[in-house]
This record gives structure tokens, C-alpha cells and sequence, in this order.
């Protein structure tokens, strides 16, 4: 199980013209990798993992999960590909107020069939340390406590790829360091595989590869561990089609 971007690109119709974000991003994971992207407000590291969470279209390139190409399939199957396929953290919690840490969890799994998977998310939530705050409503929880319900909402259906875009942007010290860990712990557990966003060097560092975004592409970060692991020879920009 691998994950392979090939020169995928993403450009931006604005009105002072074409805006290209992601020139040519190309990039190997294999299944259980974690990976850290840092990189300047505004390179275009949200823009990359909404396009890994099939939450939008390339302009061009091709991206593979496994055996899958999202986009290669229509938009049904697209959602569904992100609904079983693809965790998402965000900066924001993104959890529904009007419904307990509990429900929170088991949202994604309104979209499918009737499958019960409550006891899973009772598990998950123990995992992430939250066995008695299940009935809590977000608004009855603290920062770090609703990015863990979020963590465990995105592990629900056992996700191939884990996507937390600044995980911990909007948490105190002591709460970034307690959600960072436990996305890297809970990766393990679940054997997915992980990329974080982040700005925060501390958090990079935890995790086993780093790269940066920089003019468009995905570059090793200097001295990452996993900087020389996987690399391969991509085909040039247009040799794939
Ligand atoms: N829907 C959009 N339309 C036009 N420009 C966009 C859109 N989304 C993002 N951008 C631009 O793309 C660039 C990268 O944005 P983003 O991926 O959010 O950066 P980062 O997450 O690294 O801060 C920014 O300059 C932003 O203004
Ligand atoms: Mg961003």
C-alpha cells in the first residue's frame, strides 16, 4: 500500500489571472510513514491536502491510494473514496455543536449504509482519552478535548491516509504537545498512514520525515531522517499523462 503524487499541479483561475499554487508536487509514502510539511503562509499546504483529501480536483497529475485514483472516478465515488478513505483533521475542530462528543464520532458514518460502528467509537474515544466526556457537547469540552474528538472522528472507518492541516494551531502549548502525540500514536495503532501540516517546528519534529513546500514543490527538509528513504525518478513535468 503506497501513495504516489505525480506532478500534480493546482492552479487557481483568480481575477488578475491564472494563479499556479502547486507547480509540480511529487512524493512516495508507504503505508504506515508518517510525514510533517512545513512551509510559508500562503505556499500552498492546505491547497495540497485538500487535494489528498479529494476535497477538491487537480488541474493536473495523478495521485494513487493503494489501488485507487480518485481522480479518475466521478464525483459519487469521489466522496465516497474521501468518506472511507481519507481522515481529516483540521485547524478547527469543524465538530457540530448541537451534538455530543459521541455522535461527533460517529458522523461519517451517517453517509453509507446502516452499519453500526458505536462501540468502535466508543473505543476510539477512550483511546483518545475521552471515556467520560462522551455526552459532552463541544462547547462543554476544552480546545485540546476537541481536537481529540476530531482525531478520533477522522479514524472512524480506519482510514488508508490520516490529513491534519495545523492539527494544533489553535491550541495552547501543553494541548498542542498531548494532540501531537496522540496523532502520531494513534497512526501506529491504526497503521496509516499520516501527514501533518503545521507551523510549529516542535511538532515537525516529532514525526519521522519532514518535507517543505517551497515554490510550488514538496522538498526534503534538510536533515530529515527520512529525506534520502523513498525517493524515485519521477518523470519530468508533462511526461505523464
Ligand atoms: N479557492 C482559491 N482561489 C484562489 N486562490 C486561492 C484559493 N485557495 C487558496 N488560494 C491561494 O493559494 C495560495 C495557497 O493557499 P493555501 O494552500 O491556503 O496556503 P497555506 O496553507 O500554505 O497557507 C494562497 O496564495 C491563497 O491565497
Ligand atoms: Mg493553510
Amino acid at each position: 500500500m503506497s501513495l504516489i503524487l505525480q506532478n500534480l499541479t493546482k492552479t487557481y483561475p483568480t481575477r488578475s489571472g491564472e494563479l499556479p499554487v502547486l507547480r509540480a508536487i511529487n512524493l512516495l509514502m508507504q503505508k504506515g510513514e508518517a510525514l510533517a510539511i512545513v512551509g510559508a503562509s500562503g505556499s500552498g499546504k492546505s491547497t495540497l491536502l485538500y487535494l489528498l483529501g479529494a476535497l477538491e480536483r487537480p488541474t493536473s497529475g495523478s495521485y494513487k491510494l493503494g489501488d485507487q485514483e480518485p481522480f479518475r472516478l466521478g464525483d459519487a465515488e469521489l466522496a465516497h473514496f474521501r468518506n472511507r478513505s481519507i481522515g481529516f483533521v483540521f485547524q478547527d475542530h469543524h465538530l457540530l455543536p448541537q451534538c455530543s462528543a459521541l455522535e461527533n464520532v460517529l458522523i461519517p458514518t451517517l453517509a453509507g449504509p446502516a452499519e453500526n460502528l458505536e462501540e468502535r467509537a466508543r473505543q476510539l474515544l477512550e483511546r483518545v482519552g475521552l471515556a467520560d466526556r462522551m455526552q459532552h457537547r463541544p462547547a462543554e469540552l476544552s480546545g485540546g478535548e476537541r481536537q481529540r474528538v476530531a482525531v478520533a472522528r477522522a479514524l472512524i472507518h480506519q482510514p488508508l491516509l490520516l490529513l491534519a492541516d495545523e492539527p494544533t494551531g489553535n491550541l495552547d502549548r501543553k494541548s498542542a504537545e498531548t494532540v501531537g502525540k496522540l496523532l502520531l500514536e494513534m497512526q501506529q495503532q491504526e497503521k496509516t498512514m499520516l501527514i501533518v501540516v503545521t507551523h510549529s517546528p516542535e511538532l515537525a519534529r516529532t514525526l519521522p520525515r519532514q518535507m517543505e513546500m517551497l515554490d510550488g514543490s514538496l522538498i526534503d527538509a534538510p536533515g530529515s531522517p527520512g529525506s534520502t528513504a523513498f525517493q524515485v525518478d519521477m518523470p519530468r513535468a508533462g511526461g505523464v499523462g
